[in-house]
């Protein structure tokens, strides 16, 4: 068989790769997130069913003030996969009451970081750099900006590190707390587990703004890779996996189809019932944190719990 052609775009490269290997097929969660895939997912955050994201926001604006008291100052603020950056003011608030204070949120999708920028950009001694960067390669950037007596705190907030498979997890976790120092914090969102059902109702609500978000990475891949996916002949699947505790987003394939995607240039053979792995969204136990912090080179100091949908927000310094 003939190798492949090259491919330039990483974007296309990777939805080869991961609709042509046999087995399983997948997409990487992070193409998620274009201008559509951004909107609808401040749609999904004020879903009924979705109460995670107002989780976090309730735990961030009653302890904003004694998680930042914590801190040593002064403190920089990276926010890594800010979305609108909307919860983030408890935070910012709290920091400027004491400090000037420079906030830099990381995104891949430049419509968030736009968002974030007109969300935040009003709050008093607050300054807004954004970097439109992967996670880790903004950070770098922020980490190289730090002068010598400042300490920089990562944001990582509405459970995103779930997105990761669990050892992967640490990894990213081990790699962020690579390019910190001693004393520089991460304040980690973890969405703790809960019954199936009602984790199902989260990632598959009735009004079918999730299953949009997902089927929205097949619109994205006609729009900018030139392919043809008949979206009507693939159906959105939430998937409760109990013994990997995550929630799995599927696109099921309706009937046998082909799809070509010109800018891949790859055509893809599906058969009935056959699904896309997008995205997964792993859950946590609050007691199992410090121990992840631990294998990370963080300390858990503290750990705030939202208990209305169960969420905790970890204040992890770095040893
Ligand atoms: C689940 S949303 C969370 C948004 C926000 N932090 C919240 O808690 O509501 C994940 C965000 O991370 C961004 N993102 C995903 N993968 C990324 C990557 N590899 N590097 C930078 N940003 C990324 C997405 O664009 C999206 O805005």
């Amino acid at each position: 068989m003939m190798p492949a052609p090259a491919l330039d775009n990483e974007f296309a490269r990777e939805v080869r790769a991961g609709l042509s290997t046999a087995g399983q097929k997948t997409l990487p969660c992070r193409y998620l997130y274009d201008n559509v895939g951004s909107a609808l997912f401040e749609a999904i955050a004020c879903l009924p069913e979705y109460g995670l994201t107002r989780a976090d926001a309730r735990i961030l604006e009653a302890h904003a003030g004694e998680i930042t008291a914590l801190l040593p100052s002064p403190v920089v603020v990276a926010e890594l996969g800010s979305g609108s950056g909307r919860k983030t003011r408890w935070i910012l608030e709290a920091l400027s009451r004491r400090q000037r204070t420079s906030y830099y949120p990381v995104e891949i999708s430049r419509s968030a970081l736009v968002m974030c920028e007109r969300e935040l950009g009003d709050i008093d001694s607050v300054s807004i750099v954004g970097f439109e960067r992967e996670y880790l390669d903004g950070l770098l950037e922020v980490a190289a900006l730090r002068r010598e007596n400042q300490h920089i705190m990562v944001l990582f907030l509405g459970s995103t590190i779930g997105n990761f498979n669990r050892e992967a997890g640490i990894d990213f976790l081990s790699a962020l707390r690579s390019t910190l120092q001693p004393g520089d914090s991460l304040l980690l969102g973890t969405d703790l587990e809960k019954p199936a059902a009602q984790l199902i109702r989260a990632y598959d609500d009735e009004l079918g703004v999730t299953a949009a978000f997902n089927l929205n990475l097949l619109a994205r891949i006609n729009r900018e890779l030139d392919a043809d996916f008949d979206l009507n002949q693939f159906a959105h699947e939430a998937r409760v996996n109990r013994e990997e505790r995550r929630v799995e987003m599927h696109l099921r394939s309706r009937r046998n189809q082909r799809a070509r995607i010109a800018a891949a240039e790859a055509v893809i053979d599906f058969s009935a019932g056959e699904s896309i792995w997008t995205e997964s969204c792993h859950k946590f136990a609050a007691e199992e944190i410090p121990f992840l912090a631990a294998r990370a080179g963080f300390r858990c100091t503290q750990q705030c719990i939202d208990t209305q949908w169960p969420f905790a927000e970890n204040l992890l310094i770095a040893e």
